[in-house]
């Protein structure tokens, strides 16, 4: 090999080091599979309330996901007061829509209740565990949600008695929230609220 073909051989050599390195610079520190798991957090930041849904109904084997997500939430005294109810038919999606606006064409709403003969209520008796146990299922259940791809928007605007009449429930039962869960629809994306979150030392104090 004459000098001119070393030089050359030792150039190319010397480029490709280079154009590797910036290469490895540029790749992101995580690439995952498109369906690879999500972590904890990637739930939690992306979760957003969904506003639009397919019409094409929630899997059965997410559907048990989210439901088992729920069953296993804690409770007050393990009393396991909750109650869920799985609405798909379209009678009773029609009985909701008649007392809330807020289903957004979710094939499936969720409607999380309590036993309010079977709560623990704290010492000082002012208030007892129904609502934050039901909560707390339901926030599961929210979360468990993103986490197997379907959206969900957690709903309060509606009268919780007359929902509980609409749904033939007993007198003793309570209705935290709606629940309606789905794939994201053509127009879903989070609004403006989602990404205003008040800083931290506003929320938190070390004491
Ligand atoms: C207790 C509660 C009640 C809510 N009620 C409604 C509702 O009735 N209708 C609605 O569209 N969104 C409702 N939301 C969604 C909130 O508006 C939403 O969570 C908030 O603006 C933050 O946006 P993000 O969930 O997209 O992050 C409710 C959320 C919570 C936690």
């Amino acid at each position: 090999m004459n000098s001119i073909v070393k030089k050359l051989v030792l150039l190319c050599g010397s480029a490709c080091v280079l154009f590797s390195c910036n290469t490895a610079e540029k790749q992101p520190v995580e690439q995952k599979p498109a369906d690879a798991p999500m972590s904890y957090m990637d739930i939690v930041r992306e979760r957003y309330s969904c506003r639009s849904f397919d019409s094409v109904q929630v899997k059965r084997e997410h559907l048990d996901v989210i439901l088992e997500a729920g069953r296993l939430a804690p409770t007050a005294k393990n009393l396991q007061e909750q109650h869920v109810y799985v609405c798909q038919s379209p009678e009773v999606l029609a009985k909701i829509d008649s007392l809330c606006p807020c289903r957004y064409g979710a094939p499936t709403c969720l409607v999380v209740t309590w036993d309010a003969t079977n709560v623990f209520t704290y010492p000082g008796g002012k208030y007892d565990s129904g609502a934050e146990d039901a909560t707390i299922v339901a926030t599961h259940m929210m979360l468990a949600a993103k986490s197997v791809g379907v959206e969900s928007c957690w709903i309060n605007f509606f009268d919780p008695d007359a929902m509980r009449n609409a749904l033939n429930l007993s007198k003793n039962e309570k209705v935290l929230m709606l629940l309606p869960i789905g794939y994201a629809g053509k127009n879903a994306a989070p609004n403006q609220n989602h990404f205003s979150r008040k800083p931290i030392e506003e929320t938190v104090t070390y004491k």
